[in-house]
């Protein structure tokens, strides 16, 4: 796969999510996630992305299983800050110790003694940023972990963080359809040279065209609650779909690949996207969106077509733990 660079590291232009091969969107059992990994570096991923939070630790065991042989060939993240509390409830918690517990844990179960990227998951309300990114930079100097990320940062606590400590790159979601880091995170970025990962590239599949009706979203899957694919919504969105699946006819590529080399063509090279399945053959499927390349005609169909404007429904649901630096910073933006 064609590499791009990402702070001071070079690796594939597309990474994999591994959120869902331990649930979001249902479940695979470990073997058949570890085939998944591995497939994934075979065909040419060398960016894998996870977290404590996803599977409450397992995605990270399933990773540094999978991939220990082949450590050295890849760019591992990782995040902290979101993870299981000692009752077993998901923690919102970025206190300094707290980071640095989450960290052992993680390399354990990562089986490394050092993680490329480390993100912060979501910033906590009651830690200034500043002290969340300083014991970030203390696990630095430790030697634990190589380089910092924020995820779902809004622009005023990025320059805070970079502040503190130089942010190598940040994570948050963007497709044709979420476009919030376009108000000004990018511009951040860009200021601060700075790379960007989004996140839900494929729109959590809603352009995959593969989810057609509310009730295929059992109670566990994330999208059961998001109002896009609400029963009132979804089927207006999906009115979008017939249009863009001729565009990506006409290009000769498959939807999902559309969308991810419409990320890849924003912001000259600094976008590196991570689609996550638990299917191989979409393993495959995506790894090839790297060669698909669009003119600037298509484009701007693309953009007329699907943006924010013309989707109906927020993100993420009030109950939802939506994050919200990015959301308020839009919203106060457009007031
Ligand atoms: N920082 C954060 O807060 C945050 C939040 C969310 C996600 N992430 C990261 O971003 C990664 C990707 O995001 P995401 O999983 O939310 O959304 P996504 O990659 O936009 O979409 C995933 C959905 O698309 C389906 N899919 C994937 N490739 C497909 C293809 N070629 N054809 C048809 N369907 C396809 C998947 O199905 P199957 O799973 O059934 O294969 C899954 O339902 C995660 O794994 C995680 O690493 C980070």
């Amino acid at each position: 796969m064609q590499t791009r660079k990402l702070g001071p590291f070079t690796t594939s232009c597309i990474g994999f999510g591994c959120m869902n091969i331990t649930g979001g969107y249902g479940r695979t059992s470990a073997a058949d996630a570890i085939t998944v990994l591995q497939t994934a570096f075979d065909v040419g991923y060398r960016f894998f992305d996870t977290a404590a939070l996803y599977g409450y630790g397992e995605s990270e065991e399933l990773v540094g299983k999978a991939l220990k042989g082949q450590r050295h060939d890849i760019l591992l993240a990782s995040k902290c800050g979101l993870q299981r509390d000692k009752q077993g409830q998901r923690e919102l918690n970025g206190r300094p110790e707290r980071i640095k517990q989450v960290c052992e844990q993680s390399l354990k179960l990562l089986q490394t003694d050092v993680i490329d990227l480390y993100y912060l998951h979501r910033v906590d309300p009651n830690v200034p940023i500043e002290e969340s990114v300083g014991a970030m930079a203390d696990l630095i100097q430790a030697g634990k972990i190589r380089s910092i990320g924020l995820s779902e940062i809004s622009s005023e606590q990025l320059i805070r963080g970079h502040k503190e400590h130089p942010i190598t790159a940040v994570q948050s979601e963007y497709s044709l359809w979420s476009r919030t880091p376009e108000v000004a995170v990018f511009d951040v970025c860009d200021e601060l040279n700075i790379a960007f990962v989004p996140f839900s590239p494929l729109t959590r599949g809603f352009l995959t065209g593969q989810y057609r009706d509310h009730s295929q979203f059992d109670e566990t899957d994330l999208r059961a609650k998001m109002p896009r694919f609400s029963e009132q919504n979804l089927p207006k969105n999906l009115a979008l779909l017939p249009e863009y699946n001729a565009i990506a006819n006409k290009v000769g590529c498959t939807p999902a690949q559309l969308a991810l080399a419409w990320v890849l063509a924003e912001r000259n090279q600094s976008m590196l996207p991570i689609p996550g399945t638990k299917h191989l053959n979409y393993v495959k499927e995506n790894a090839l969106a790297a060669e698909v390349s669009l003119d600037e005609t298509t484009r701007a169909q693309l953009n007329n077509l699907i943006n924010e404007s013309s989707v109906v429904g927020e993100r993420y649901s009030a109950q939802q733990m939506s994050t919200t630096d990015s959301e308020q910073e839009k919203q106060r933006l457009s007031a």
